[in-house]
């Protein structure tokens, strides 16, 4: 690994945070994915605890899962070895998240059915992580928000650019059979989301269930819940909340006027060509019917 920073290594021309290391990674090339599989993948700070949450919480309704102390643990961050577990020992269905980038994913995923991809709005996406640097240990913590949208504009963080993962990602969708989803459909009705994540992966759940899916990854009440709310986390690694305001549009209290109409220029220049729909305000958030 080449070591960019204290907090960034780059190998393969991805941005990685410092705790994996290059043979970890090469592993991944022979990676034996099975039929069962789930891969939750996201740019960091797009909605990935909360999409690990539902996806546990419908495996557990629907056939159970064994039991792990926490989310984490049952639903490892496949690119990073934390505890260098053999994940072929792991009873089906295995549940991975990753930050990984298309090109350094299993190959094997290619032919598999269980991946989804949640992808947020980039204005509330580096809000929500320079929030987080000021708590994550494993992250630098920018002074001012300003330092932060420049590293993030240069892809100077620990993921690379949101726009090349975001590109790269959506240029799989005729070949991956990925499900997409947004983190503001899933702010918007989340009911609907867990629905579409059921009926993709081919999970039958009762109305009941759905229900209490909806419940326990509801804001509120995974922010209480030790397993999913990340609490357990040492407060040397993390000295705050990861549920922080789940919203659509805190953007704008954080960005000035010049740093936003740079942002919407660069967003313009860089993902004109892609059909992206992202809702960017709460206000759009009370018109959707
Ligand atoms: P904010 O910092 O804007 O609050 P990730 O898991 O990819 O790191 O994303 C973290 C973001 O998802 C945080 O956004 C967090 O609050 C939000 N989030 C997590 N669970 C949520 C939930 N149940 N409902 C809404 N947002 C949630």
């Amino acid at each position: 690994m080449e070591r960019i920073d204290e907090y960034i290594c780059r190998y393969k021309n991805y941005n990685f945070g410092c705790s994996t290391t290059t043979e970890h990674i090469d592993t991944l090339e022979t990676f034996h994915v099975r039929d069962s599989d789930i891969f939750v993948v996201t740019y960091p700070k797009s909605g990935t605890v909360w999409t690990q949450q539902i996806v546990i919480l419908i495996c557990e309704l629907d056939g159970g899962l064994n039991d792990y102390p926490n989310n984490m643990e049952q639903m490892p961050w496949l690119e990073y070895p934390e505890g260098r577990q053999d994940y072929s020992l792991r009873p089906s269905p295995r549940l991975f998240n990753s930050h990984l980038s298309p090109a350094l994913m299993p190959p094997e995923l290619k032919e598999k059915k269980g991946k989804i991809y949640v992808m947020r709005n980039p204005k509330d996406n580096v809000v929500s992580f320079h929030h987080f640097s000021q708590i994550c240990a494993d992250l630098e913590s920018p002074r001012t928000f300003t330092e932060t949208l420049e590293r993030y504009l240069e892809g100077n963080v620990g993921a690379g650019r949101w726009f090349d993962h975001i590109r790269a990602w959506c240029a799989t969708r005729d070949q991956y059979n990925i499900l997409f989803l947004t983190y503001e459909e899933m702010v918007l009705d989340l009911r609907a989301a867990v629905i579409k994540i059921c009926s993709f992966l081919g999970n039958n759940l009762s109305e009941a269930a759905i229900k209490e899916v909806v419940h326990k990854s509801s804001f509120k009440t995974m922010k209480e819940d030790k397993k999913a709310n990340y609490r357990f986390v040492p407060k040397e690694r993390l000295s705050g909340d990861f549920l922080r305001k789940g919203k659509i549009g805190d953007w704008k209290n954080v960005f000035s006027v010049a740093q936003s109409e740079r942002f919407d220029q660069i967003f313009q220049e860089q993902m004109a060509d892609m059909d992206l729909k992202f809702i960017w305000d709460s206000a759009e958030q009370k018109e959707e019917p």
